[in-house]
């Protein structure tokens, strides 16, 4: 349950709803039944699907509406009926691996995408009386770059290794910027890898959950040594929405897992083939073998870590869900849910795995 939203804030606007996090947090908004009235805005990029909006379709404080964040005058037109109080900011080109493939749909949606959200409300509450309006951005830990010891913070410097996270970073400028020079109530968020259910088939555990499931081949890159800092989407979407409630504005904070960063892609993809044997009634060394060390993605950044202790103080925020519990009832969901896996492949899926599985890298590493 989320916490109560002031009087004030009746109306709220997510981007990038029908994705992983959008749509998990959505649920959770709606589910905690405030009155408050939920709007997602989504293009339905491959990576959105209304599948992901399945209960809150039925639910009577929500609509949707259909809109692609780069056309900024269709943006305009399916935003003018309503009056947000707070808007959510989730919407992105959001796979690393697909930016390295095609970096300018990735800077579109990430730059020119949040510079059009950000002149629509420029435009529509700055003459408004805008003392409880939010504007909460949504980043990520990969700002910052690859870490080998230590955490990250809200200070730290920008460093971002990928077409992605340099987007992102640019488009973090930009949420900056309109609070600076126009007043924009504005906030940032910087979270580390999200897990749990509904996430793209394209990342980590959804994929290889699948392929374990279907006998194929693994794709590990690299050593898999890499390491990530897991954090659970309902952890996330609960500290988004304490941004919006606490968070001072202009301000930013950092969401982590707080596993101190130890777990490495070889350790989740063990304990994924440890869920998928006992699913499949095998003894997991039967499974060992899909491991497959593939070519490294370029530009890997080597691991992530954030310090969340502004979050704890000034948001009273704090991870909820354990890894280890939280971690295996993601992976039961996914093999429990083959429809799902199914619908939200779309035609593009086949396409994009040969693409990204079967071609040599390049570049310069
Ligand atoms: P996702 O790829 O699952 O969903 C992105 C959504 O944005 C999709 O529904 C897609 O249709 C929509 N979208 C894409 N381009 C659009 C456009 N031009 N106009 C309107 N809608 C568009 O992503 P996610 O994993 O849910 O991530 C959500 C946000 O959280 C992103 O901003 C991402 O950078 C950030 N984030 C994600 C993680 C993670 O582990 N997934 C971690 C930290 C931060
Ligand atoms: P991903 O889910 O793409 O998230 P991110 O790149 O934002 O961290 O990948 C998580 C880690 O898993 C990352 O280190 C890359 C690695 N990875 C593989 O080894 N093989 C794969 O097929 C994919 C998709 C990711």
């Amino acid at each position: 349950m989320l916490e109560r939203a002031p009087s004030q804030v009746k109306q709220i606007l997510v981007t990038g709803g029908a994705g992983f996090i959008g749509s998990n947090f959505i649920d959770l908004v709606l589910e905690s039944n405030h009155g408050v009235s939920v709007v997602c805005l989504d293009s339905l990029s491959y990576a959105g699907n209304v599948v992901n909006l399945e209960s809150a379709v039925k639910h009577p404080n929500f609509a949707f509406v259909k809109a692609d964040l780069c056309d900024g005058d269709g943006l305009g037109s399916a935003l003018d009926p309503f009056d947000f109080d707070w808007v959510f900011h989730f919407a992105a080109e959001t796979h690393v691996d697909r930016s390295i493939h095609e970096p300018k749909i990735t800077v579109m949606t990430n730059v020119i995408g949040t510079l059009n959200l950000l002149e629509y409300f420029r435009g529509h509450w700055l003459n408004e009386d805008q003392c409880h309006k939010r504007l909460v951005h949504i980043s990520t830990d990969e700002v910052y770059g690859s870490i080998q010891d230590g955490l990250f913070s809200e200070t730290s410097r920008y460093k971002p290794s990928s077409p992605y996270s340099a987007s992102k970073a640019g488009s973090d400028h930009l949420v900056t910027a309109y609070f600076t020079t126009f007043g924009l109530p504005t906030l940032t968020t910087w979270c580390t890898n999200n897990y749990g259910p509904r996430q793209h088939p394209e990342k980590l555990i959804p994929l290889m959950t699948i392929h374990a499931l279907e006998g194929k081949p693994l794709p590990v890159y690299g050593d898999g040594l890499q390491v990530r800092d897991w954090l659970h989407v309902h952890d996330h979407a609960a500290g988004v929405w304490q941004t919006a409630l606490r968070g001072k504005v202009g301000e930013g904070y950092c969401f982590s897992g707080g596993l101190e960063s130890t777990v490495t892609n070889l350790d989740v993809v063990n304990q994924i083939l440890g869920a998928v044997s006992a699913h499949l009634k095998v003894e997991k060394s039967e499974l060992d073998g899909l491991i497959t060390h593939v070519e490294d993605r370029l530009g890997h950044d080597r691991r992530y870590a954030l310090d969340s202790r502004k979050a704890a103080a000034e948001l009273g925020w704090t991870p909820k869900v354990p890894f280890q519990s939280g971690f295996a009832k993601t992976v039961e969901w996914y093999l429990n849910n083959p429809e799902w896996m199914r619908e939200v492949q779309g035609t593009d899926y086949k396409d994009w795995l040969s693409r990204n599985y079967s071609q040599p890298k390049g570049g310069h590493q």
